[in-house]
């Protein structure tokens, strides 16, 4: 059976970006593979938190898995920080890891632009994510399209990593969702919809109130065109309206279009609001429901120890081919 690991930050709530890019593709795979979905803790502060803040987001993080429909009997969820093989693996992808190719990324280049002193978590961040997926032996890494560099690098990591050391790594395959690959900002559709986004209207979250979502959705930027057609260079708002309620209701595209003919954007907008919240109204009542049980401490106790027993495997081997530490009798 094939392997696949995905990671989400547990900074702020969850978007819906998150949700179509990465999360609906996590609960469709894990009928057919074994899945490790992580919440990636030490990814989030490569920029500052708030360490209250932080430990709430990672429980908030870990209920929303399985709000949206991960099962813990058929997926391993955890806690990055709880399996330790992650930063040891991640120091050794960032001694085999080249600085020009982290100074590269998009996404060290927005985000250190961001800062007035960089941490250098944020340049050596790739290497850790190599290492995420690596250690499991991962065939496949489902995620949105503001990843597949970071997933690239990590494919070019392992390659040279094998060619120095023995076949040590699975090269990873990257999978993008068929539709909703990058959701982007209500207010501003040329910029994708992120969870550090100032203006809380661009950015729809699986635990705002539903009423304020639908609100968001209204008042989302569009044109004055008034024709719902698919156009992402000359018509973005619509057309990630369009990605929004395809990705979501499973309707083509060009049905959605055909049915709006002659019609305006007030009735297109209250059908993408309708959808949304039909959508994201049975997530959060089950988040509710999850939130404070003893099942979630369970189910993240017994995802540690499964993942720490799979990542140690491959990380002795890592540290066998590099020469770390001493040969056991
Ligand atoms: P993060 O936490 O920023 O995002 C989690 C997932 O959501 C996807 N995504 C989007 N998809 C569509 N439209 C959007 N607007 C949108 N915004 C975010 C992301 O592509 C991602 O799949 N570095 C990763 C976390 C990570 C990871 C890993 C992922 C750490 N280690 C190993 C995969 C494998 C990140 O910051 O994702």
């Amino acid at each position: 059976m094939k392997t696949i690991f995905s990671g989400i930050q547990p900074t702020g709530t969850v978007t819906l970006g998150n949700y179509i890019g990465a999360m609906r593709q996590f609960v469709k795979l894990q009928d057919e593979y074994h899945c490790y979905f992580c919440i990636v803790d030490e990814h989030a502060i490569t920029v500052p938190q708030d360490r209250l803040e932080l430990r709430k987001n990672i429980k908030s993080l870990a209920a929303l898995y399985l709000a949206v429909g991960i099962d813990p009997e058929k997926a391993t969820i955890f806690i990055q920080s709880e399996v330790p093989a992650h930063t040891e693996a991640g120091w050794i992808m960032q001694c085999n890891s080249y600085i020009g190719e982290l100074e590269r990324m998009t996404q060290y280049k927005d985000k250190s632009r961001k800062q007035a002193s960089i941490p250098a978590g944020l340049l050596t961040y790739p290497p850790l994510m190599a290492a995420d997926i690596l250690l499991y032996k991962t065939d496949i890494v489902p995620v949105g399209d503001d990843q597949k560099q970071h997933v690239e690098l990590t494919r070019d990591i392992a390659e040279r990593f094998n060619k120095k050391y023995g076949e040590i790594f699975t090269i990873p395959d990257i999978q993008l969702p068929a539709n909703g690959a990058r959701i982007m900002a209500l207010q501003e559709p040329t910029k994708k919809m992120s969870k550090s986004d100032t203006n809380q209207k661009s950015t729809i979250r699986l635990l705002d109130d539903l009423k304020q979502i639908e609100k968001k959705i209204k008042s989302a930027v569009t044109d004055s065109e008034g024709i719902v057609k698919y156009d992402r260079e000359n018509k973005p708002g619509i057309s990630n309206l369009l990605d929004i309620h395809s990705a979501l209701s499973g309707e083509p595209v060009s049905s959605i279009e055909a049915r709006f003919e002659g019609k305006g954007y007030g009735d297109f907008k209250a059908e993408v609001a309708h959808v949304v919240v039909e959508a994201i109204r049975p997530i959060q009542e089950r988040y509710n429901e999850l939130l404070n049980s003893d099942e979630l401490d369970e189910i993240l106790d017994r995802g540690a120890e499964e993942a720490n027993k799979a990542a140690n495997k491959t990380l002795r081997k890592m540290k066998n081919a590099v020469g770390l530490g001493r040969k056991r009798r």
